[in-house]
This record gives structure tokens, C-alpha cells and sequence, in this order.
């Protein structure tokens, strides 16, 4: 039996997408079609023509919002505006798809598609971030967006959505940000890592379709969509890569951990004090003590280095299946852009010009996960 999917459309340029998933999936979907005002000027005529669009509420009889949300298997909205996120997390019902979507008990997609600055803005990330706790979002991703600008905000592509209704969603951990190991109540050994090459990993594979586990530093954002949690010691981060462990098939430890660990003083060392000795002990590898517990998980490590190596010595001691090395005199913290090799124990796989993080992050990932 064909499944019956509802799909809402808001005011996008990306409403070309969704002509195209309706004209492509329709022979295996019974679709019901619900355009916003400001949707219809982006669909052609010929799509509203041809697919019975509904908009208003007496282009039905009866109580059409009820009607629609029984009927349907899967509520979809491809592609949502920062607007319409806004409005389905206020509860606002003001029209008929909204009415829909209020109506509707069950999980909603919600596919993202708008500028990066109205991504971007906290409201919409607090909106979105709201709205995954009971709704699945995908995307939107870094790419080509209106006007001829690139950056977070493109709308997944239609054979991606189709991907993640239809085959189920593998679980991921994405680990992220620095660690901060305390040496008081107050101060901390931290790192110079931005988190950017984490988030970026993350982000294209939501929008892919896989179940994310964003395990971030504290002091950076989560991530719409993402299962977010955040750490501040190493000891935090690797509880939780342990807690998260069960039915992972991945794990990317982007994450720059520190190579030791203090003993903590309760309270605050005063400079009245005077000097002070700080002993450093070495940390344990996380990643390879995470393998050895889980060898089951496919384990990318990266490795922030002061040369090209292709260090197959570090892969073989870390236990990882595969090796992101990063060269941190060439690509200085917090820039737009890397420069990596990928190494697996056989061979490279990898060796990427300086590109922006995010092209990188799909890289690694189309080498890895086929
Ligand atoms: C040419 C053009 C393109 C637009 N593209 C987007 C977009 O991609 N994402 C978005 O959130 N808003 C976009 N907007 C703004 C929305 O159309 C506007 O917020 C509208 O009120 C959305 O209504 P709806 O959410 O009820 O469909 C665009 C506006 C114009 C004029």
C-alpha cells in the first residue's frame, strides 16, 4: 500500500525542490499538497495545476485541517522559512497549515531553507532547537543560497529526503570544541580549538539523514536537530561518548582533548600566594581506550600536527580505523578553512587542497561512508 505523505510548503526559492520530489516520488507517495500564500510565488503553474494544491481553508469542505492530519503517514515540510519555524513553535494557527501541523500528534519533518544570517539568528536556532526535541530536522546544510551567496541555509536535496523517510537513520557521535581541565574553582587549562570542523562534520550529516550525537564543549553553540550534549573535562566528554555508545556506527572524535590532566585545588589560587607548581599528568587516549570498549564502532580520530605526516604509527597506536591529520602551522585556529589529509591503516585516502570546513567535512565523510 502506497503511504500517504502531507506535505506543507512555505516561501522559498527552494519550492522548486519539492516540485521535483512530488514529480519524482508520486508514483510511490499519495501525496497531499498544502502551499502557503507566500509559497505559490515560487511553484509554477503548472505544479498547482496539476497537484490538486491546497491553500485555503474552503478549497475543502468540512474541517480540512482534521481531515489532513488523519490521513497522512508522514507530515513533511519541504522547504519551511524562518517564519514558518517561528510560527509552528509559537503554536500559532493562523492558517491552514499551521491549523495542520498543530493538529498533527506525530513527528513532523521539518526541512529548513533561508539565508545564513536568518539561519543563523538566534531566534530561529533557539526555534529550531526547540522544535527537534519532538520533530525531526534536516539540514539545512552549507552551500549555494539565493542571490548567488554560499553559506549554512541550502535545503537538503530531494533524493536525501527520500533517503532518511525511507531507510533507518544510523547513529553517529560527532565530539567537538575543546576540553577545559580545571586547575582552581575558577581557572582552567583549555585549547585554542573553535569547534568549526566538528560542527561542520555534524551539520552535513544531518543533513544527510543520520542521527547525530553532538557531544560539544560547553562554550559552543549546539546544533538544531543534533542530539546535543556538552562537556567541559575530558572526563565528561569520554563519560558521555560511554553513555552514548550503544548502537553507534560511528564516531568522529573531532574533538581537541587535552594531552593532560591537573589535580584540582577546591577554590581559587591567590596570587598572594606567590609562584605556584602546576603538575601536569598525562591524559589517557580517549579514543583508544573508546575503541577497545566498543570495537564495533568505525572510530575516526584527527590528529592536530606540526607537519604532513602520514602518521600510520598513530592509527596503529590509537586503535582508530581512520586518521584525520590536520597540519596546525599551515591552518591556524578558527579560520573558514582547512587543509587535511585522511590516512586509513592501508593507504591515503584523502588530500584536500585549503578549503572551506565544511566542503572538507563532506569529503571526509563521502570517503568513509559509502
Ligand atoms: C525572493 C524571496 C525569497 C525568499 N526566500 C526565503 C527563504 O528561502 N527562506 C525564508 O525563510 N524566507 C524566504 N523569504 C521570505 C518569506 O517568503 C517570508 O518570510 C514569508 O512571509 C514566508 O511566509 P510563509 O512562511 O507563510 O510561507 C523570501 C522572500 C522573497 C521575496
Amino acid at each position: 500500500m502506497k503511504k500517504n505523505i502531507l506535505l506543507g510548503l512555505t516561501g522559498s526559492i527552494a519550492c522548486s525542490k519539492a516540485e521535483q520530489f512530488v514529480q519524482e516520488y508520486k508514483e510511490i507517495y499519495n501525496f497531499k499538497i498544502i502551499a502557503t500564500h507566500s509559497s505559490k510565488n515560487y511553484l509554477s503553474d503548472k505544479f498547482l495545476a496539476e497537484n490538486n494544491v491546497i491553500s485555503d481553508w474552503d478549497d475543502l469542505n468540512g474541517s480540512p485541517h482534521i481531515d489532513l492530519a488523519r490521513f497522512s503517514d508522514l507530515f513533511i515540510i519541504y522547504p519551511a522559512t524562518a517564519n514558518f519555524i517561528a510560527k509552528i513553535n509559537s503554536g500559532i494557527a493562523d492558517d491552514l497549515l499551521t491549523s495542520t501541523v498543530l493538529m498533527f500528534n506525530k513527528t513532523i519533518y521539518i526541512c529548513p531553507a533561508m539565508h545564513e544570517e536568518m539561519y543563523l539568528n538566534n531566534k530561529t536556532q533557539h526555534n529550531l532547537l526547540e522544535l527537534s526535541r519532538d520533530n525531526i530536522i534536516l539540514g539545512p546544510r552549507y552551500g549555494n543560497l539565493d542571490i548567488g551567496d554560499i553559506g549554512y541555509g541550502r535545503m537538503i536535496e530531494p533524493k536525501e529526503l527520500y533517503n532518511t523517510i525511507t531507510k533507518s537513520k544510523e547513529k553517529i557521535i560527532v565530539t567537538s570544541g575543546p576540553t577545559s581541565e580545571p586547575i582552581d574553582d575558577v581557572k582552567v587549562i583549555t585549547n585554542k580549538s573553535s569547534g568549526k570542523q566538528g560542527k561542520s562534520i555534524a551539520i552535513e550529516l544531518l543533513a544527510k539523514g543520520y542521527e547525530v550525537i553532538y557531544i560539544h564543549s560547553s562554550s559552543i553553540s549546539p546544533i538544531p536537530g543534533a542530539v546535543n550534549y556538552s562537556f567541559n573535562t575530558s572526563k565528561e566528554l569520554f563519560e558521555l561518548m560511554c553513555d552514548e555508545s550503544e548502537n553507534t556506527k560511528y564516531i568522529f572524535m573531532v574533538a581537541a582533548v587535552s594531552d593532560f590532566t591537573i589535580e584540582k585545588v577546591e577554590g581559587k589560587i591567590s596570587r598572594k600566594n606567590g609562584e605556584i607548581n602546576i603538575t601536569f599528568q598525562q591524559n589517557f587516549d580517549l579514543i583508544q581506550k573508546f575503541k577497545s570498549q566498543n570495537p564495533h564502532i568505525v572510530c575516526i580520530a584527527f590528529s592536530a600536527q606540526i607537519d604532513n605526516d602520514e602518521n600510520f604509527n598513530k592509527l596503529i597506536s590509537k586503535n582508530a580505523d581512520y586518521l584525520v591529520i590536520n597540519n596546525i602551522v599551515e591552518n591556524s585556529f578558527g579560520s573558514e578553512t582547512n587543509k587535511i589529509k585522511l590516512i586509513n591503516k592501508d593507504k591515503l585516502l584523502l588530500n584536500t587542497g585549503v578549503e572551506e570546513k565544511n566542503i572538507v567535512a563532506s569529503k571526509i565523510i563521502d570517503s568513509i561512508i559509502k
